[in-house]
């Protein structure tokens, strides 16, 4: 079977780059923060960044709105800062993956400026509609981020479609020449030596239908339409030209293990792979994060099973991460953060270690960065938070009630500073400013990056670093075959093998000891773990367990 190897072995980590490393003292991260930073990464195991938005932009959507798609925001700093980071980068032997958003721009791009003047060129790189016959919107979809999916342009008479902000319209890829000027983006880019590209919600880019949609949930006609893989294919093609060992990664919603499949065998020179994370939010909640429920791990559990059991033998890859920025932190989201911090990172990101990867860090993690659950309205920045407070408030009434859902599901959970060290005069070495542009989390004394180094074995940083390296070329966990043993009551268990080797790994979830009296592990030793301890009778709280078949 054909199958890119790259992806299984990749060590992808997350960056936010507003929240990573300040070097101006204006409280925000910039690319020379990073740069600073590469060797930690280095040591970490990191074999890849994904690097979210750093064009300019007005930064509504925190630079998914890219208003120039070939320049660097001046806020993060110069295009010979980002020269200097990918040379760095490169000779470390880390790959820079940019992150794009072109399933939309932003509407202070100039081709949208032109086409609100009704210049026809560009009015055709996007997506205008008339209202209904009877004046009512053109689709009753409602937008990612809140309200409608139209905007009404006065002086057109026209609306124009966005599935996520206003400020951010989609873009109209049945356009050829509006195809070839995005695909130039990705080729001007890749000329500049970084290794590849996130593609931001690459699998929206088709639509083809305009109807009312059951409940308003228009994604089901703009998601994984049939035209979208030639568009895909179009731009790797020219991207692959360039350089035939591009890495593009694709964020793939609401996309089934056979589609996954089509878009990242490495046969339909389309993706090297996609990325969701259709099993984690499963764990809370169904289609709206909002509406959510208690924590669930078996559905974890059947998605992942699903995914993982069927890519092993089509081709397909697609990332395997718990957190990234869109998501609350899973150690404070699903696990006990406050008195089991180590054992609940530590289990969860053993359990990716033992899947079929690539592997997914959100910056942080590695330390267990923990939710800021910020309890005040003005410490939020996130435009989803802002437009969801407005909207659920006039539902709730409560000031009280809608705040609690921020405090659990806000984008901005997963998006504070990043902390070096334990000093808070020293704004835990993010910044040498007089304040980060968004809160510190507020447990920073103790949660951060130089007090977990001072823990010996109870370092999730050198928990994190045994377990890349425990990966590293190890043929079993990372080329190896996967069986799923069983899901109980928060534990699960899975069975990794390749020629004659074997493993058994156990992943306890839950805060509840079991007794393993339904697997006989006679003539397994244990090889890697999270606990000290080896008792092959009593699984602990969080623990994660890796039996080596003898
Ligand atoms: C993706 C990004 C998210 C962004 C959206 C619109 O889902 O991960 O952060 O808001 O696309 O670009």
């Amino acid at each position: 079977m054909n199958y890119d190897k790259r992806m299984r072995e990749m060590v992808l980590y997350e960056i936010w780059p507003k929240s990573f490393n300040d070097t101006t003292g204006n409280g925000v991260g910039d690319l020379k923060g990073i740069t600073e930073k590469l060797p930690y990464l280095k040591e970490l195991g990191v074999t890849h960044i994904w690097l979210a938005p750093i064009f300019t932009s007005p930064m509504v959507d925190s630079g998914y709105d890219m208003a120039d798609y070939k320049e660097i925001n001046p806020l993060f700093g110069t295009m010979s800062d980002f020269e200097e980071m990918v040379e760095t980068a490169n000779s470390l032997n880390i790959g820079i993956l940019l992150d794009v958003a072109v399933n939309h721009s932003s509407s202070e791009h100039w081709w949208f400026k032109k086409a609100l003047e009704g210049d026809d060129k560009y009015m055709d790189y996007y997506i205008f509609k008339d209202a209904k016959p009877d004046g009512s919107l053109p689709t009753n979809w409602e937008s990612r981020l809140g309200g409608p999916t139209w905007e009404y342009v006065e002086s057109l008479d026209k609306y124009y479609f966005h599935i996520y902000a206003p400020e951010q319209p989609d873009l109209n890829w049945q356009n050829e020449t509006l195809r070839e000027a995005l695909a130039d983006v990705f080729v001007f880019w890749i000329k500049k030596g970084v290794a590849g590209f996130r593609l931001d919600v690459i699998n929206h880019i088709a639509k083809d239908i305009w109807e009312d949609a059951p409940n308003g949930r228009g994604a089901d006609y703009y998601t994984n339409r049939p035209k979208v893989h030639d568009y895909v294919k179009f731009v790797s093609e020219k991207v692959r030209a360039v350089n035939p060992e591009a890495i593009m990664i694709g964020q793939l919603k609401w996309t089934p293990p056979e589609e996954l499949t089509r878009y990242t065998n490495p046969n339909n020179k389309e993706l090297s792979a996609g990325l969701d994370f259709a099993q984690v939010q499963a764990i809370d909640h169904d289609f709206w994060k909002w509406d959510f429920k208690e924590k669930d791990f078996s559905k974890y559990y059947e998605v992942i099973k699903e995914y993982q059991e069927y890519l092993q033998h089509s081709g397909g890859s697609m990332v395997l991460g718990w957190n990234c920025h869109d998501l609350p932190r899973a150690v404070s989201r699903f696990l006990n953060d406050e008195e089991y911090l180590f054992e609940s990172a530590s289990v969860l990101f053993g359990t990716l270690t033992s899947m079929i990867g690539p592997v997914l860090i959100n910056y942080g993690d590695e330390y267990g960065q923990v939710s800021p659950k910020y309890e005040e309205l003005d410490q939020y920045r996130d435009v989803e938070s802002l437009n969801f407070y407005r909207d659920d408030l006039k539902k709730t009434q409560s000031h009280d009630e809608t705040i609690k859902k921020l405090i659990m599901m806000s984008r901005d959970n997963a998006r504070a500073p990043f902390l070096w060290n334990s000093n808070s005069d020293d704004n835990y070495g993010f910044t040498n400013g007089i304040k980060p542009w968004i809160d510190f989390h507020k447990r920073s004394k103790e949660v951060n990056l130089e007090s977990d180094l001072q823990r010996g074995n109870k370092s999730i940083f050198k928990f994190y670093k045994d377990a890349i390296n425990f990966r590293k070329d190890n043929e079993i966990l990372v080329h190896g075959d996967i069986e799923f043993l069983n899901f109980d009551n928060g534990m699960f268990t899975i069975r990794r093998w390749k020629d004659d080797g074997e493993y058994i790994i156990i992943a306890n979830l839950s805060e509840v000891p079991k007794e393993n009296n339904n697997l006989d592990l006679n003539g397994y030793k244990k090889v890697f773990g999270n606990y000290e301890n080896d008792d092959k009778n009593l699984i602990n709280k969080y623990e994660f367990i890796i039996y080596e078949k003898q």
